[in-house]
């Protein structure tokens, strides 16, 4: 089943802006899909029309099977979606404000009280359910929007940039919760700029740059197109003279820190071995960039170049 097929989707704002120049997507049920682009790439505008936030130009979006042009009802009662942007109202209660999203859906007050008390508690905010929102802090109301998106319990939450601006423990327990919400079924689709995040959490991923998806794939094959990694070497003992890796660019950082660039075909055994050849001991390793940064940093600029 597709959860979510949009095509030839065009956005162009009355200014003129051409955000979106025809985009194609297909996330299947139960995906944890990664929508990724640099600033102003589109992101945001394709996650607003899908959630009708924002009328689109030109193009269909199905959710579930329901054209959101002819069946829009029942296209967004599958949806959850939370707004990069902070879009509540600060004068209400937060209990209020999630009573108030199950009143659009139509559930029934009795669902809506069991559900704004769970979801409330899930999210670490039912200590403060008789607070305005004017009393919570930046991580509290990117909760209550998360909470505000699964008050219809939908089969498809739509995350715009969920962790940004967020400190390092929100981070990884949103990141546990939406694990869990996922394998559980919900099918999950993010924006974020953290490429870490994406890596971490998320089956398959579309790049999309200047209103165009450059890049539609499962990600574990995505990284696997790597050619080279850099990778970062914490060496136990000072080294003061220039070393030579054969077929293994390498140069010291400083004293105690080595950088080599492995290629895809070449192995990591045989790095080890030539700088066990050479008495040099290894105290720890890592990429120096994240994986899935590298690659994109290289489709981006391909497609500047118009490869
Ligand atoms: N309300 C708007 N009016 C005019 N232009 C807009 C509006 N919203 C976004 N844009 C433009 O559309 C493009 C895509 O923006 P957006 O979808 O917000 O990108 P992203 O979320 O990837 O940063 C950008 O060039 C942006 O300036
Ligand atoms: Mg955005």
């Amino acid at each position: 089943m597709i959860a979510l097929s949009v095509k030839q989707l065009t956005k162009t704002y009355a200014n003129g802006a051409y955000a979106l120049k025809g985009i194609d997507l297909d996330v299947a049920q139960g995906d944890f899909f990664a929508l990724l682009g640099q600033n102003g790439a589109g992101k945001s505008s394709t996650i607003g029309i899908i959630c009708s936030l924002i009328k689109k130009t030109a193009g269909k979006v199905i959710v579930f099977g329901h054209d959101l042009d002819t069946e829009p009802n029942k296209a967004k009662s599958l949806i959850g979606v939370v707004p990069q942007e902070m879009n509540f109202n600060s004068f209400e209660k937060i209990s209020q404000v999630l009573l108030n999203e199950a009143g659009y859906y139509g559930i029934p007050s009795k669902i809506a009280k069991e559900r704004m008390e769970m979801y409330l508690t899930v999210m670490g905010l039912w200590d403060m359910r008789d607070q305005t929102g004017f009393k919570l802090s930046g991580g509290m109301k990117r909760r209550l929007l998360i909470a505000r998106a699964l008050m219809n319990e939908p089969q498809l939450l739509i995350l715009d940039e969920p962790t940004a601006g967020v400190d390092i423990e929100l981070r990884h327990t949103l990141w546990r919760f939406l694990t869990q919400l996922n394998e559980q079924g919900t099918t999950i689709i993010l924006t974020t700029h953290y490429l870490e995040e994406a890596e971490h959490l998320c089956k398959h991923v579309a790049i999309i740059d200047h209103g165009e998806i450059i890049e539609h794939a499962n990600m574990k094959t995505l990284i696997n197109r790597l050619d080279v990694q850099t990778m970062i070497l914490d060496l136990a003992a000072p080294i003061t003279t220039p070393i030579t890796l054969n077929g293994y660019p390498a140069s010291l950082t400083d004293e105690t820190t080595l950088e080599v660039k492995i290629h895809r075909h070449q192995s990591i055994n045989e790095l080890f071995q030539r700088l066990t050849e050479q008495h040099i001991h290894v105290t720890s390793m890592r990429n120096k960039t994240n994986r899935l940064e590298e690659l994109f940093i290289g489709l981006i600029a391909d497609n500047k170049r118009g490869n």
